[in-house]
Formats: C-alpha cells, sequence, structure tokens
C-alpha cells in the first residue's frame, strides 16, 4: 500500500502518522504537509527515521505540484486531514479556508483522479471532516450521517463544501471515498489556539483564561489516540461512498470543563486549590457559536466494533501530563506569529 497522508505535521495528522507507520511497516507512508504555523515536524521525532516512512514539504493549493506529485507517486489511498482548522481564524480570514480546505481538497481530487477509471476502483479517497459542518443543536439531540448540513462559520462552511466536493466526485468520476465527520479532540501536540492547549498555556503563564460569552456552550470531546484508531478502523474495514460520525460520547460545556482542567492544573503544579480558577475570564462572545455539538456514533460502533477507549479523565490527564513534560515544544510555538495572533483575538 502506497499511502499519502496530507497534513500529517498537524495535530491529528502526526498521530495518525504515528500509529501507520508504527503499525503497518509493509506501507510507504508519505506524508505531505506545508508546514503552515500549525505543522510541526517535532510531533513525528518518534517515527522520522523508520524507513517506511517519507515526508514531502508542498503545498494542496499549488495544483501543478500536486498534479505531478500523484503522477510520480500513483499513491492506492489517501487520508486527508490538511486543512486550516481553526473556526476564530476563520472569522477573520475566511479566503484562506477557502483556499485550503475547498481549492486544496479539489485539487487533491482532481490528481487522485486522474490515473483513469480502471485503476481507480482499487484506490480509496478518505476525506477526514467534522461535525461543525451539522450546524448547531439545541439542548437535546444528536448528530447522525443523516443530519442535513447547517455550517455556521466560514470554516464550517469551507469544510462542509469539500465534504460536498467528495461527494460529488464520487457520483460524478466514479472516485472511490469514504468521509468521517469528527467532534473536538484534544491531547498532546495540539497547537495552542484550540481551547484545552490554550488555558493549560495560560495557566502556566498566570495569563487570563478567555471563556467566550456565558461559557454554557457544549462540544463531545474525543481523545485524540482514539480518533486516530477510529481513522485506522474506517480506512481498512469502510465501506466505500459511506460517512461515519465518530465522538467521544463525552459531552461538556466549556465552563464545567475548564473548571476540571484548572482543578487538576492547582493539583499538578502544586497550587493552592482555586488558583487556576481565578483566570477565568468571561469575555465577547465568538459570532455566531454554536450552542452545542454531540455526535451520535453508533454507526461505527455497530458496522466497524470502534468506540472510545480511554476516559475523559484519563486522556485529559494524559494531554497535562504531555504538556507538562513539554514545555520546550510550547516555548517553540509560542513564537512571534503566535503572540501576533494572540495579541488580535484576545485584545
Ligand atoms: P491542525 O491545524 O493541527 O493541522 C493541520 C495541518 O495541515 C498542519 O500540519 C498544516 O501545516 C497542514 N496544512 C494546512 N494547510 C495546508 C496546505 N495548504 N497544504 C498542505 N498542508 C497544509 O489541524 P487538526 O486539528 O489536526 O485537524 C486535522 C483535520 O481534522 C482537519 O481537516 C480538520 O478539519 C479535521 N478535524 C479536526 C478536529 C479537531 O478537533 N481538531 C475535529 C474534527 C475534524
Ligand atoms: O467539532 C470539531 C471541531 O472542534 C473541529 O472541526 C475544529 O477544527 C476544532 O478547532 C474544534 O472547533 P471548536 O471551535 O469547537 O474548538 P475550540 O477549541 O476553538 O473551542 C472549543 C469551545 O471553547 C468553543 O465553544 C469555543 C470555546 N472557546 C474557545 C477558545 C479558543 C472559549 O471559550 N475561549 C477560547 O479562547
Amino acid at each position: 500500500m502506497k499511502l499519502l497522508i496530507t497534513g500529517g505535521a498537524g495535530f491529528i495528522g502526526s498521530h495518525v502518522i504515528k500509529l501507520f507507520v508504527l503499525k503497518y511497516p509493509n506501507y510507504k507512508i508519505y506524508n505531505l504537509d506545508a508546514l503552515t504555523y500549525a505543522g510541526n515536524l517535532e510531533n513525528l521525532k518518534a517515527i522520522e527515521t523508520q524507513a517506511n516512512y517519507s515526508f514531502i514539504k508542498g503545498d494542496i493549493n499549488n495544483e501543478v505540484f500536486i498534479s505531478k506529485l500523484f503522477l510520480k507517486h500513483d499513491f492506492d489511498a489517501v487520508i486527508h486531514l490538511a486543512a486550516e482548522s481553526h473556526v476564530d481564524r476563520s472569522i477573520k480570514d475566511p479566503l484562506a479556508f477557502v483556499k485550503t480546505n475547498i481549492i486544496g481538497t479539489l485539487n487533491l481530487l482532481n490528481a487522485f483522479k486522474s490515473c483513469g477509471e480502471n485503476r481507480l476502483k482499487n484506490k480509496i479517497f478518505y476525506h477526514i471532516s467534522t461535525d461543525e459542518v451539522y450546524g448547531t443543536l439545541g439542548e437535546t439531540g444528536l448528530f447522525t450521517e443523516n443530519t442535513a448540513y447547517d455550517p455556521n462559520s466560514p470554516y464550517a462552511a469551507s469544510k462542509a463544501s469539500s465534504d460536498h466536493f467528495v461527494r460529488a466526485f464520487g457520483e460524478t468520476y466514479g472516485v472511490p471515498y469514504i468521509i468521517s465527520n469528527c467532534s473536538n479532540n484534544y491531547g498532546p501536540n495540539q497547537f495552542p489556539e484550540k481551547l484545552i492547549p490554550l488555558f493549560i498555556n495560560n495557566i502556566l503563564e498566570k495569563k487570563p483564561l478567555p471563556v467566550y460569552g456565558d461559557g454554557n456552550y457544549t462540544r463531545d470531546w474525543l481523545f485524540v489516540k482514539d480518533h486516530a484508531k477510529a481513522i485506522d478502523v474506517v480506512l481498512h474495514k469502510g465501506k466505500t461512498g459511506e460517512t461515519y460520525n465518530i465522538g467521544g460520547w463525552n459531552e461538556w460545556k466549556n465552563i464545567d470543563l475548564v473548571k476540571l482542567l484548572c482543578s487538576k492544573m492547582d493539583d499538578k503544579l502544586h497550587l493552592k486549590k482555586g488558583t487556576s480558577e481565578n483566570l477565568i475570564t468571561y469575555v465577547k462572545d465568538r459570532p455566531g457559536h454554536d450552542l452545542r455539538y454531540a455526535i451520535d456514533a453508533s454507526k461505527i460502533k455497530e458496522a466497524l466494533d470502534w468506540k472510545p477507549s480511554v476516559t475523559f479523565e484519563e486522556g485529559l490527564d494524559e494531554t497535562i501530563h504531555w504538556y507538562l513534560n513539554n514545555e520546550q515544544w510550547l516555548k517553540n510555538v509560542i513564537n512571534k506569529d503566535y503572540l501576533s495572533y494572540y495579541e488580535k483575538q484576545y485584545n
């Protein structure tokens, strides 16, 4: 199997690469990543010298480069994770999301199908997407694979569009594809712009913890290594042309999650109880903020026998432990660009 993984230097992609490189020594695994602010080769130190792994620096927005790359390698399978992934950035610069998430995906699809109908039959294009395409839930209900698309942020709209293009290439050109839509991931190596690593870093730096609005927004949290395992199962056992929802059965209101995180950080840092919680600051809400996400993950459980393997307590402990033991990783990503983003976003 010649497998191309896009976005493999990012948060989820690096966990997928680590899992696949060690589990499948006979696969040739190529990691295509542009190394944007979110891409970090330090995430892959553990496997970078393995014989079945190669890194290719390149941009999925570059149509000519992508088309040549596919001609050269004739990949059997693609797991497509490369994307602009942060909702707040999409509100400030939607065009960047259209370019990478929509045009970039289209470039990959065009290059993938260029091998011709006969060869295409035995290949698979696996597109990694998000539950945000479904919009928002009220106080009750769950997103299923049949929930209508109703994206609210520019990020969600760009991911919804990319999902539609993948499906359209299946219908129109016979491209074999699978899509999975996952809920909020957390874990080691997540860039500190997302809620959990941002708040861990701010507690370490004794900075305010900016909770949007009243904090009564709900997300369904999944440990990143469980998402990587789900991706493995879907690639190998999933049915072509199907969509799978992936989630943690683990809903938390932001403010409750933040308080739990604060109390764990107090313990780990031997701080007086309440020290971290005192940093909580309610700030202006995110525009178009989705009230609640929650995934019905029964299809993947019943059809493919996947379910989350760690509890939220275990996953959160492992995450905090990782950040406390990898302060240099954090220091390296808190650079000038990060500080300028932070300034614009929060001040
Ligand atoms: P991330 O931002 O941590 O990583 C994205 C990676 O893509 C980076 O390594 C970056 O360098 C690379 N990249 C960005 N633009 C590129 C381009 N033009 N060409 C090549 N590479 C490029 O993202 P993540 O959180 O790991 O998310 C990965 C995928 O999973 C995304 O498609 C995202 O929509 C999806 N997803 C994320 C979550 C989550 O909670 N993080 C949940 C569900 C789905
Ligand atoms: O649901 C899947 C999605 O989860 C992925 O597709 C996205 O790539 C990923 O970024 C994530 O999106 P969210 O917007 O839910 O994640 P974020 O960590 O940005 O925010 C989680 C919640 O916390 C959300 O309700 C907004 C809130 N929040 C976030 C930040 C960064 C705050 O209250 N303050 C903050 O500073």
